[in-house]
């Protein structure tokens, strides 16, 4: 229990880097959380300072997913922990590492709870547990955005689609419930946490992609 406790906490600290934060502070010395959006993820570092420095927060946002997932395995290094009388898989303590470093992505300790909208985090940790369905989420993310030029419509889409495929992937072919547990999860606590978004996108309000802030 201790080992995945410590897992638990390490993998919400991971998350809590608030690379785009730091990256806004260190290249162009501002505080990302009063632009745009107010977010720290890849959209907003995008319409404040452009693709490159996005292209590079999605990916350590992605990273840190996956570094949590990496993290359990190697913390547990068998194949289930004892919590009390219960044996929890590996695969469900790698699960919840992953959900952990979103978690601290969208309330980072680091940076006053003042965060992203977990996607790229919940990604990357799709991608370490089980990319099939993490590549088809992010198609999906793509295609929105392309139609529809807004980011979170892509996030919101690309979120349910990931869930909506593990649904007959493990109906039919026997997966671990884990993964789905994994997207259904995921898939929520995004969709709760684009609220803002969605009263936008409903009043005809919502910034596009490709609008520029200041
Ligand atoms: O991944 C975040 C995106 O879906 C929306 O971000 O900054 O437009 O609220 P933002």
């Amino acid at each position: 229990a201790t080992e995945f406790l410590v897992v638990l906490i390490a993998s919400y600290l991971i998350g809590s880097i608030p690379i785009g934060y730091l990256i806004a502070r260190r290249k162009a010395k501002i505080d990302i959380t009063t632009h745009g959006s107010g977010r720290t993820g890849a959209t907003n570092v995008l319409r404040t300072l452009g693709r490159k420095m996005a292209a590079l927060v999605a990916f350590m946002d992605m990273l840190k997913g996956v570094a949590a997932v990496c993290l359990a395995g190697v913390v547990i290094g068998h194949e289930f922990v004892l919590i009390g009388d219960y044996h929890m898989g590996l695969l469900m303590v790698q699960v919840m590492a992953a959900l952990a470093a979103v978690a601290g992505h969208i309330f980072p300790v680091f940076n006053r709870f003042k965060g992203g909208r977990g996607v790229a985090t919940f990604f990357g940790g799709f991608i370490a547990l089980y990319p099939l369905a993490a590549i088809f989420g992010g198609e999906i993310f793509i295609i929105s955005i392309g139609l529809t030029g807004f980011a979170s419509l892509g996030s919101i889409a690309g979120v349910t689609g990931a869930y909506a495929i593990m649904i007959p992937l493990s109906l039919m072919s026997g997966l671990p419930v884990e993964y789905l547990i994994y997207s259904l999860v995921g898939a929520v606590v995004i969709i709760i946490m684009h609220r803002d978004n969605i009263q936008r996108l409903i009043a005809g309000k919502e910034r596009k992609i490709s609008e520029k802030a200041r």
